[in-house]
């Protein structure tokens, strides 16, 4: 039998026990063993919840318990979260997690301790949601040199720009409805501001290239300013506008990694990805581009992930099932200041001269019935160039967003 500890009993916690419950017959075949889920680790009590008697406080208990074979980290943060993991790894146990703040934070770290004390950590659910991607970059792209992978990666703000741009949905009303339907982050910061995109695409961007992809200093911006009359200019140019998260490895190993709101034209396979879907675009230089697409916020599907990863520690007890590089050394990351692309600005109507004159090479966009205001799209340039020239617009700038 493997003995499983679930760390946190939330949204992901109790959809953990829910999938290796309900689907006890399929993941028990998989695993090779029968799977029970021994321990919840929780803070609270859950008084009347069928699992009640499985819930305990202390670590120790499941620390200490030669029985519990692997351990889902799904409690989040980096704190107590990481202390657990560590002393899972350094005790033999395997440990899965749904975590991308502690993967992206300690991923390097916490992989050498796992491989050194033959046990895994294993993070599929960290990015994407259900989305297999991690696995599929560790043991199905292993024959590609990987150039650059670009991907909606936040639930949350999909679903939160889809619904401005298909019923002009109130901001938040809408995050509060991501929220009430389990994908939202405690603190919807993280999700609106774009650090949890950051967090992942670095976790992508590390398995890319071997090397430790630092979250913190990937440029990253969120989608609080963006309004229903930037996707009316976006849909007048053929475009929507989506989170994006983009990373590209140069021949060097270096890295030019970004998180920002992006037009993006209507003919790219993102451009359909709604709601709490992500999709995950990768390049390869011999396979070329390959997309993955599903839900990426969620309760089940998250948990669904995290159940995958215990498979796969199931199937390995006594070995570490890592397959992939991730080295602690820092990979080197490039100003995107120097980066090129083009952008749209949207302006006070009595701006127009400027702006003509400030990116004379630029176009206007005009949406019937906006008056006040008026889209514009600019040549390629460089970001420093365009910050330049658009800081100096002062105030009768309303708007920019990138072109992806
Ligand atoms: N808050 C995250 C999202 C949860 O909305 O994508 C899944 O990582």
């Amino acid at each position: 039998m493997i003995h499983v500890a679930v760390l946190g009993y939330g949204t992901v916690g109790s959809g953990v026990v829910e999938v290796i419950e309900n689907n006890n017959a399929e993941v028990s075949v998989k695993a090779g063993e029968e799977m029970h889920v021994k321990y919840i680790l929780d803070l609270r009590d859950f008084p009347g919840d069928p699992y009640e008697d499985r819930v305990v406080h202390d670590f120790q208990i499941i620390l200490e318990d030669a029985e519990v074979s692997v351990i889902c980290e799904v409690m989040g943060g980096v704190g107590a979260a990481y202390q657990f993991t560590r002393q899972a790894l350094e005790a033999g146990k395997s440990v899965c997690t749904s975590n991308k703040e502690l993967v992206a934070r300690h991923g390097a770290e916490l992989l050498e301790i796992a491989k050194n004390k033959n046990c895994s950590y294993m993070f599929e659910a960290s990015v994407g949601g259900g989305i297999p991607i991690i696995r599929p970059i560790n043991k199905a792209l292993t024959a590609e040199k990987l150039e650059n992978i670009s991907a909606i990666l936040n639930g949350t703000t999909n679903f939160i720009l889809t619904k401005m741009e298909k019923e002009g949905a109130d901001y938040g009303e809408t995050l509060k409805r991501a929220q009430e339907l389990g994908y939202a982050e405690r603190n919807p910061e993280a999700d609106v501001e774009g650090y949890d995109a950051c967090r992942k695409i670095a976790i992508l961007s590390s398995l890319m290239v071997g090397k430790n992809v630092n979250a913190e200093k990937i440029y990253t911006e969120g989608i609080t300013k963006i309004t229903p009359a930037d996707f009316a200019y976006a849909g007048a140019a053929g475009m929507t506008i989506k989170l994006l998260a983009f990373s590209r490895a140069d021949e060097n190993g270096r890295v030019t990694a970004m998180v920002a709101p992006a037009m993006i034209s209507r003919e790219h396979p993102l451009s359909v990805v709604n709601d709490v879907y992500n999709g995950v675009f990768v390049k390869g230089n011999m396979l070329g581009d390959v997309m993955f697409y599903g839900r990426g916020a969620g309760k089940l599907p998250t948990a669904s992930a995290v159940v995958s990863d215990v498979i796969d520690c199931a199937r390995h007890i006594g070995r570490s099932s890592i397959v992939c590089i991730w080295e602690r050394e820092e990979a080197e990351l490039t100003d995107i200041s120097e980066t090129e692309r083009a952008f749209f600005i949207r302006a006070a109507a009595d701006a127009r001269e400027a702006v003509e004159a400030a990116f004379p090479e630029g176009r206007s966009l005009t949406v019937e019935g906006r008056e006040k205001d008026f889209g514009f799209l600019t040549a390629v340039m460089k970001e420093k160039d365009f910050e330049e020239r658009y800081s100096g617009l002062g105030d009768r700038v309303l708007n920019r967003i990138r072109i992806a």
